[in-house]
């Protein structure tokens, strides 16, 4: 706060002349998630002018998303598609909103010698004091600010790994060093757009922790720059958009290893801004632009159809995303697991590789094989497929993670530094585990172990595990020259690791026993997470699954989704959640005052999806943030209604809007682990892991889930 005052001064005294003019252009800015558009509610509560209804991106759905200008977010694109690099920007697969590979100094021409933006900011200077947002803004506010005469800029700060973290939803190919640098671009440039303003700093965790306390500050600090016309807005209006948040939940647990996934010029930028500071960084803003190690792969394997596993592979494949951005990330699956799950995988980052179902070597062939419970058979009794690994001779190294394991660390190193055939070490016996790998593929040594597996088995475990693959490969890989094993030091939930310590934490953990529950079994709430199995292997699942599922349609945008936001609702329907809570914005919980309001409710919902149903694809993408429908919501909702009493379309729908819905606030974002929790019964058993609340959210219902189809994989290379 005192810092804050001082800059403020310091910046006025900075300006030549007596008299400062009082600021009256705000400009809100920071990155995307960080809280920008209800801080320009605030501002607009508050008394500032925002624009026209007609003026605004309009979200049905969202009002937080209410006040981005359909004009300045259209210029802002144009001047940041005109700057890219294109070397960096074709790089990645993201979307075109975040204008990664940004270069301002790229020739093109800057916003402040349009007529647009000069014609924009004549309109707004005649209702003063003003505000205008858009989050790409920040890369481009330089040049904003040559047009004005009297701004302030308000900068929204949230801590770099959330954001990173949160943004991971919008692109299955980058990592969260990539989305750091994205960080670093927006808040480099912000901060030296406005580094001779009155600026002021409002801390995303103070207004979601204590949202009252936060606008009362950012009034005062607004009135102490001078802008004049403000009113504080009533707590009960405040409320009414935002709600406090607990602690806990606004500062999740990172590990240490993710902590160095945010580059050095992140961190300081935000160490400053968190002391309310908009201090200029010593150095420009970098993109990461990892290099490509189109030689290498991380792959899984699934083998039935199985949605717990299903499950697991989507969070070891975003955990392994959060980390490598270089490598292919490869999901065998056989037969056995159904065609609908490929678009869902590929959420996750996975490229689904079909292959054929290797048949068994020694697995149920004999009486001492065949020894074994039914659940064990269903995983261990299809695992021979493990062996294509070595016909994936389209790399030169594989690394291998069984389905229930995550990633927790960089695997770069480990492909730099071993050269040889590595594997999960184990903890109670002098073998390996064969639940991750890192091997060279070769045809030959394929065919050495089919070879090997027409033998009798060796007896290594003494139990059924000498019936599988796991067998075959210790038998084969036994130290002798060319066949030398290093062991991989991964963690397990039974072990408790450090992981404020990235050197010594291990770099993955497999579930490897049942000594501690499946950590999606935990998630669901089905079972405790008992004391001698570590808490944090299982919130960091938890925190990965909760981002895979959450929804990520609201993004500020005039156009687009994340890209494959019809691709993550099947996977919610697969995996039987509803959208997890939306990282986007603390959207506004519905609170039913009357039954007259959850029968409008009801009706919105319903027109909504008749409306959105009824419409070309295209039409509805171009709609949905521009909602300028020339038949309103409301006469869609008769029609939805005359439909539904005629025809029972959308009955399942309006019932469950008024029967399970509304009593309290089971809501639209919300997981269903949060809705048991609440004391929701499920539905039925048996749909899915969790049969809970299969329609809270009505987009999991939306007709639009095979337009994101993965496109046909080639077959390995070598594959018979
Ligand atoms: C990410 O996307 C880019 C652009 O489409 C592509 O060239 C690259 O191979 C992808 N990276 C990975 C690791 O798949
Ligand atoms: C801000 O948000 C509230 C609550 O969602 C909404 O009703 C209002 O129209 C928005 N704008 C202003 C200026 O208050």
């Amino acid at each position: 706060m005192l810092a804050v005052t001082s800059a403020l001064v310091l910046n006025a005294a900075a300006a030549p002349g007596a008299m400062p003019t009082p600021p009256s252009q705000m400009l809100v800015l920071g990155m995307h998630h960080a809280g920008t558009s209800i801080v320009s509610n605030l501002t607009m509560m508050m008394g500032a002018y925002g624009g026209e209804m007609n003026e605004l991106l309009l979200h049905p759905e969202n009002p937080l998303k209410f006040w981005e200008r359909k004009d300045v977010v259209a210029l802002d694109e144009q001047r940041l598609s005109a700057g890219l690099e294109e070397a960096v920007s074709e790089r990645y697969d993201i979307p075109d909103w975040v204008a990664y590979g940004f270069n301002a100094l790229k020739q093109a021409t800057p916003i402040h010698e349009t007529d647009a933006a000069k014609a924009i900011v004549r309109k707004l200077n005649t209702k003063r004091p003003w505000v205008t947002k858009d989050p790409r803004m920040c890369l481009v506010a330089k040049e904003w600010v040559e047009l004005l005469d009297a701004p302030l800029c308000i900068i929204m700060h949230r801590e770099p790994l959330s954001v990173a973290n949160s943004m991971m939803i919008y692109s299955h190919n980058v990592s969260l060093a990539e989305w750091a640098s994205v960080y670093d671009a927006y808040y480099n440039s912000a901060v030296r757009a406005c580094a001779d303003k009155p600026t002021v700093v409002v801390q995303h965790s103070d207004l979601m922790a204590q949202p009252y306390e936060a606008v009362k500050k950012l009034y005062t600090q607004l009135v102490a720059a001078g802008v004049q016309g403000l009113t504080l807005p009533s707590e009960a209006q405040v409320n009414r958009l935002v709600r406090p948040t607990e602690e806990h939940k606004l500062k999740p647990y990172y590990l240490a290893s993710e902590r160095k996934q945010v580059g050095e010029l992140s961190r300081s930028i935000s160490a400053e801004l968190s002391q309310g500071r908009a201090t200029v960084p010593a150095a420009a803003s970098k993109w990461v632009h990892a290099e490509r190690k189109p030689n290498e792969a991380i792959v899984t394997l699934l083998t039935t159809p199985n949605t717990d596993y299903l499950r697991g592979a989507l969070v070891l494949g975003s955990s392994i995303r959060s980390f490598d951005s270089s490598r292919d990330m490869v999901c065998m699956v056989t037969a056995a697991v159904p065609k609908e799950w490929h678009s869902s995988l590929s959420v996750a980052g996975w490229k689904v590789l079909v292959v054929d179902e290797l048949a068994e070597m020694w697995w149920g062939k004999s009486a001492e094989c065949s020894n074994f419970a039914a659940d064990q058979g269903e995983r261990w009794g299809h695992m021979a497929t493990k062996l294509r690994l070595w016909q994936m001779t389209q790399y030169e190294r594989v690394m291998y993670l069984d389905a229930d394991s995550v990633l927790t660390a960089p695997v770069a190193k480990l492909f730099e530094s071993i050269h040889t055939f590595a594997a999960e070490a184990p903890r109670y016996h002098s073998h390996f585990n064969a639940g991750v790998l890192l091997l060279s593929p070769s045809e030959k040594v394929f065919q050495e172990l089919l070879a090997l597996g027409k033998q009798e088995h060796a007896t290594l475990f003494g139990n059924t595990i000498d019936c599988t693959e796991q067998a075959l490969l210790n038998t084969y890989f036994n130290g002798q020259p060319g066949r030398e094993v290093t062991k991989l030091p991964v963690g397990r939930a039974d072990v408790v690791a450090d992981w404020n310590n990235a050197e010594t934490a291990p770099f993955a953990v497999h579930w490897i026993t049942h000594v501690c529950p499946k950590p999606w079994l935990v998630a669901d709430g089905s079972e405790q997470v008992a004391s001698h199995c570590d808490p944090i292997v299982y919130a960091y699942w938890q925190r990965i699954w909760n981002r895979l599922t959450a929804s990520s349609k609201d993004e500020s945008s005039s156009h687009s989704f994340g890209p494959r936001e019809a691709a993550r609702r099947k996977l919610r329907r697969l995996t039987g959640v509803s959208a997890g809570p939306s990282l986007v914005g603390s959207a506004k919980p519905r609170h039913y005052a009357s039954v007259s309001d959850v029968l409008a409710d009801v009706r919105d919902s319903v027109g909504r999806q008749l409306r959105q149903l009824t419409m070309s694809r295209r039409e509805l993408r171009r709609r949905k943030y521009e909602y300028d429908a020339p038949w309103s919501e409301g006469t869609w909702a008769w029609i939805a209604i005359i439909g539904t009493l005629a025809l029972g379309l959308g009955a399942g729908a309006l019932l469950h809007k008024i029967f399970i819905k509304a009593p309290t606030e089971v809501r639209k974002g919300m997981t269903v682990v949060q809705a048991k929790s609440m004391g929701f019964r499920p539905l039925g058993e048996g749909k899915g892991p969790v049969g809970v609340v299969s329609a809270v959210d009505d987009d999991d219902d939306e007709d639009e889930e095979d337009e994101e189809e993965e496109e046909p994989q080639k077959p390995a290379k070598g594959k018979k």
